[in-house]
């Protein structure tokens, strides 16, 4: 402020000439100090007043049916207090129809911007139409949705397919393009399961010795993952199975309990490869219980808070 009082200080002297300037020093130092000091110390104000007043924003998250979900609910309840942003928060219990009633009751709310994680792609348009006829910012994040792009300013997310390419690359390398493969999908109609399914086919389609013998969604919980690899080592030739390949970490643990409770080495036996990076598939991993898994930040809301 001081170099722009006097910055603005020699402006005035530069624009007369000597006689003037001194004859009218008094009136150039009176201007200075109402544009130097007083005008930025208003809009200063302005600036503070405007910080105080918090936005509302309503936030429906899936669930918290994995380790992944529950740190990402964390990071926003976290970023949400850091900025001074009052967040609504409903847990979607996995389940489309919750979501809805939630972005109604956010509307209804009249809050200043709308953050949706979806559980599923499809079947949001007439509630997206409210949305936006009630003149509510929308930002969807992670998981996508199959609407018209005028409903929403943007979307937050990563790459699910170049996730799914990640572990395939890995699964590839690691057995020199030679495996048989159980999929643990996630939850059906979710564009996370489908886009991983598609990354990775892609990279094991390269491969002419690499197939999936099973697919069979465990929507993306640890229950799913082991009551899948339970009925598997119940039913399958347990030596025929190479790897498993899980959409997410938790259904890979869920196979790993799994495993271990019908005598199978998890990371051994059968190869482990997941999706998410949570603490816990790090464990397994220091324990020799999994192989590897593909990193999904949880960090993702700060850009959608911005957005708004
Ligand atoms: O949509 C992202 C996925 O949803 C995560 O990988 C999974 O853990 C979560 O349930």
């Amino acid at each position: 402020m001081i170099l722009q009082n006097v910055m603005l200080f020699f402006l005035i002297a530069m624009r007369t000439n000597t006689g003037e300037f001194i004859k009218n020093m008094k009136t150039i130092l009176k201007w200075s100090i109402l544009f130097g000091f007083f005008v930025p110390f208003l809009f200063s104000l302005t600036e503070i007043t405007q910080s105080q007043t918090p936005l509302t924003i309503g936030f429906s998250q899936v669930g918290s049916e994995s380790g992944w979900r529950v740190a990402f609910t964390e990071a926003t309840l976290a970023e949400a207090e850091a900025r001074g942003i009052n967040l609504l928060f409903s847990d979607g219990e996995n389940n489309q129809e919750v979501q809805i009633a939630a972005l109604r009751s956010f509307i209804e709310q009249e809050v200043d911007g709308i953050i949706l994680a979806p559980v599923v792609e499809t079947g949001w348009n007439e509630v997206l139409q409210e949305i936006k006829d009630a003149g509510i910012p929308l930002v969807i994040i992670d998981r996508n949705i199959t609407a018209d792009a005028s409903f929403y300013m943007t979307r937050v997310a990563s790459d699910f397919v170049h996730e799914g390419r990640l572990a395939a690359a890995w699964l590839a390398q690691e057995t020199d393009g030679n495996c048989t493969i159980i999929e643990l999908e996630g939850t059906v109609g979710s564009s996370a399961a489908r886009d991983r399914q598609i990354g990775f086919n892609e990279v094991i389609s390269l491969f002419p010795n690499m197939q999936i013998i099973l697919s069979q969604s465990g929507n993306f919980t640890r229950e799913g993952g082991y009551t899948i690899m339970e009925t598997i080592l119940l039913t399958e030739n347990i030596d025929a199975i190479c790897a498993v390949w899980a959409h997410n970490d938790d259904m890979a643990l869920g196979a790993i309990d799994a495993m271990k409770q019908y005598d199978v080495d998890p990371a051994d036996d059968i190869l482990v490869v997941s999706v998410d990076a949570v603490p816990d598939i790090f464990m397994a991993m220091m324990n020799g219980d999994a192989n590897a898994t593909v990193e999904l930040s949880p960090y993702m809301v700060g850009p959608a808070f911005t957005a708004i």
